[in-house]
């Protein structure tokens, strides 16, 4: 059977499309407002941050870009972040990550406000989210892969779901979304350490990469008729790239495809879906607020 690549685009454009109608049909004194604060000039962090406000400027979000200089001190950090917590326009707030050092991810994740903490990065969130409680916002790129799932009929209920990386970012709060009740698959978290990596691989009907590094996932960690999705966005040097590199997943897309049911491609995957859960989760945040 041919393999399906799931287009990350389509499916963001139609979670666009459905918070723009939305949107258009709500009576409220003012715009949705994203707060985007970015430290330093970490080439992909930049660009990241730019699409995100690009795309909410599309949907009809106000964006506001918040840029620190290389460093910035934690209380200089923590004193924009209680600014905008308090910034009863501002709906929403996402620090980008990786942050750099020593700023401290965890205490920076918990100083924003839980209910404008649209990363869903803090305790209080991640909590929730543990507790299975619809209230959490869930982290935008787990979020968006059990989007892609369900939007692509990839059965999860009983499946064994296999995830290489543990991270706050994506492993720990995928793990959690794909265990919970109604989505009910049997989920295996992988990492540096773990032994017999091919073997517990191979047994994945749903196999995710969230490693950070090309070519980890090979053909024959793969069972046949697999669901591979790969969260990986690796930049590799090109020379047929006018910038001098390009982007590759986690996962080794030519020789691990044909092996595939389906497939997210490296770009045009899942790194949409995170904008468009970012736009949601900002909805979200915004409803909230005004109602
Ligand atoms: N860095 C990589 N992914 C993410 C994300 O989803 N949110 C934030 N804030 N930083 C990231």
């Amino acid at each position: 059977m041919a393999v399906e690549i799931i287009d990350g685009n389509a499916v963001a454009k139609s979670v666009h499309e459905e918070i723009k109608s939305e949107l258009a049909k709500m009576s409220a004194p003012r715009r949705p407002c994203v707060a985007l604060v970015r430290v330093g000039e970490d080439p992909a962090s930049v660009s990241y941050v730019r699409k995100k406000s690009r795309v909410a400027e599309e949907i009809g979000i106000e964006s506001r870009l918040n840029i620190l200089p290389e460093g910035t001190s934690q209380e200089e950090l923590d004193a924009l972040i209680d600014k905008l917590n308090a910034d009863d326009s501002v709906d929403a707030i996402l620090v980008q990550a990786p942050l750099p050092k020593p700023l401290d991810e965890r205490h920076t994740f918990n100083r924003v406000r839980a209910d404008k903490d649209v990363d869903g990065f803090s305790s209080a969130n991640l909590g929730l989210l543990c507790q299975e409680n619809p209230g959490a916002f869930v982290a935008c790129t787990p979020a968006g892969i059990l989007e892609l799932l369900k939007r692509s009929k990839v059965e999860t209920r009983g499946k064994r779901a296999v995830i290489l990386g543990r991270s706050i970012i994506v492993g720990k709060p995928l793990a959690l979304l794909l265990m919970k009740k109604g989505v009910d698959a049997s989920v295996a978290v992988c990492h540096s350490k773990s032994e017999n990596l091919k073997e517990i691989c191979s047994s994945a009907d749903i196999l995710i990469a969230a490693v950070g590094k090309p070519g980890v996932v090979l053909a024959d960690m793969v069972k046949d008729g697999a669901c591979v999705i790969d969260v990986g966005i690796n930049r590799v040097p090109s020379a047929e790239k006018k910038s001098g590199y390009k982007l590759v997943g986690d996962v080794d897309f030519d020789s691990v495809a044909p092996k595939c049911s389906k497939i997210t491609p490296v770009p045009g995957g899942v790194g949409p879906m995170t904008v468009a859960m970012l736009m949601k989760n900002t909805f979200e945040a915004y409803k909230r607020h005004v109602r």
